[in-house]
């Protein structure tokens, strides 16, 4: 099959700035830094340089910076989870998430040998009544949750809701890790749950989202400074989850120099163009995409998600399909998700999602007898 147009791939869009930002940043640490020295050792956590740089771009989230004891840098989000997990949990407890869920995670858990149970969710997120029974019934160590642009709902959490779920945590003593890496972009997203209850919380800011994937970057902010060392010191696990020295070189460089907001502030504008242009060609369906989003979530006819990915196919064009998001064997939901930021081009994504909206409005008409059945 040749593929025209691939919006099944969760990247942020690309722009020219990442060269120049690059380019910069290379350039000048080619002439002031000592690579002997820079790459002689791990960098750890971070050098304390390090770890205020990435503070300061916390606190865009955050509201403050937080102190840089409980800053950890790390190679993304997927290694800073491979080591708060089994900080905070031993086999055989309880990891809640969300029904449909960002595919990782329920299998870092097996990986470890924890359960994992999902958590009904509504228009506004996790459901405080659910997560009082799930903590009740599974006393459950801690929750896995994307309160912004959920993966791949793009649910968006509403303040009152994150405090219920808060609340609900205290009560049970639950720890909540908390996986903002969609939250950058949006103008106006509410708060973490993070910068509410920093003291049960493992916020974690990918950059792979809003800068460019092959980055490998995340930020974490640990409940407290002694927090972060028992789950981070590299002695502890036998997994290089620390960020590159040259990547965290190059990620403090960009931040100290104001290149790091030039390459955000194109990511952004780009990928509100491609949202526009999501929104004006879905129209009229149903299609769940909030301002800021990379992504969107597409409901499908009962019983047509199927027969919607192979007649895609067959014009060439990938959307991304429901099933490994679904967490505990439930139902795979007729629906699809379809990322703004894959196709190379806006032309690309022109024409899937022309294709899109024409396949959705296909399988409407004339529904697959060979469709899945609920
Ligand atoms: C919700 C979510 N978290 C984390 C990641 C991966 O993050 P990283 O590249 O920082 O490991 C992804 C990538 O698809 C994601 O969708």
């Amino acid at each position: 099959m040749t593929v025209v147009a691939d919006l099944s791939r969760n990247l942020p869009p690309p722009v020219p700035e990442t060269n120049q930002a690059f380019r910069a940043a290379l350039t000048d640490l080619l002439v002031e830094t000592d690579f002997t020295a820079l790459t002689r050792t791990h960098r750890f956590m971070g050098t304390e340089r390090d770890r205020i740089q990435g503070g300061k771009w916390l606190a865009r989230r955050l509201g403050k910076a937080p102190d840089p004891e409980r800053v950890v840098l790390t190679n993304g989000t997927l290694s800073a989870m491979n080591m708060i997990y089994p900080a905070i949990m031993r086999p055989g407890e309880t990891l809640l998430t969300e029904p449909l869920t960002y595919p990782a995670v329920p299998a870092i858990a097996r990986q470890y040998g924890f359960r994992t149970e999902s958590v009904a969710c509504d228009v506004d997120g996790m459901v405080p009544a659910a997560l009082d029974e799930a903590c009740r019934r599974f006393k459950p160590k801690a929750l896995y949750c994307l309160a912004t642009l959920q993966n791949p709902t793009t649910l968006v959490m509403p303040l009152s809701r994150r405090q219920e779920i808060i609340e609900i945590a205290r009560r049970h003593n639950l720890a909540i890790v908390e996986d903002d890496i969609y939250s950058a972009l949006p103008e106006d997203a509410p708060p973490p749950i993070s910068a509410l209850a920093p003291d049960i919380s493992w916020y974690i800011l990918g950059l792979g989202k809003s800068f460019t994937v092959g980055l490998r970057f995340a930020y974490v902010a640990a409940p407290s400074g002694a927090e972060a060392k028992r789950a981070f010191w590299p002695g502890v696990r036998s997994t290089f989850w620390m960020a590159a020295p040259i990547t965290a070189a190059v990620v403090s460089h960009w931040m100290e120099s104001g290149m790091a907001s030039r390459l955000f502030e194109a990511v952004r504008a780009e990928a509100a163009s491609r949202h526009a242009m999501a929104i004006s060609a879905l129209a009229g369906l149903d299609f769940a995409s909030p301002p800021g989003a990379i992504h969107g979530w597409l409901k499908l006819p009962n019983g047509q998600r199927e027969a919607f990915h192979a007649q895609l196919k067959a014009r060439g064009v990938l959307a991304g399909d429901a099933a490994p998001f679904v967490t505990d064997g439930g139902p795979v939901p007729d629906a699809a998700r379809v990322c703004f930021g894959s196709p190379e081009t806006r032309d690309e994504l022109a024409v899937g999602l022309r294709a899109i909206a024409e396949t959705t409005v296909e399988v409407s008409a004339h529904p697959s007898l060979t469709g899945e059945r609920k």
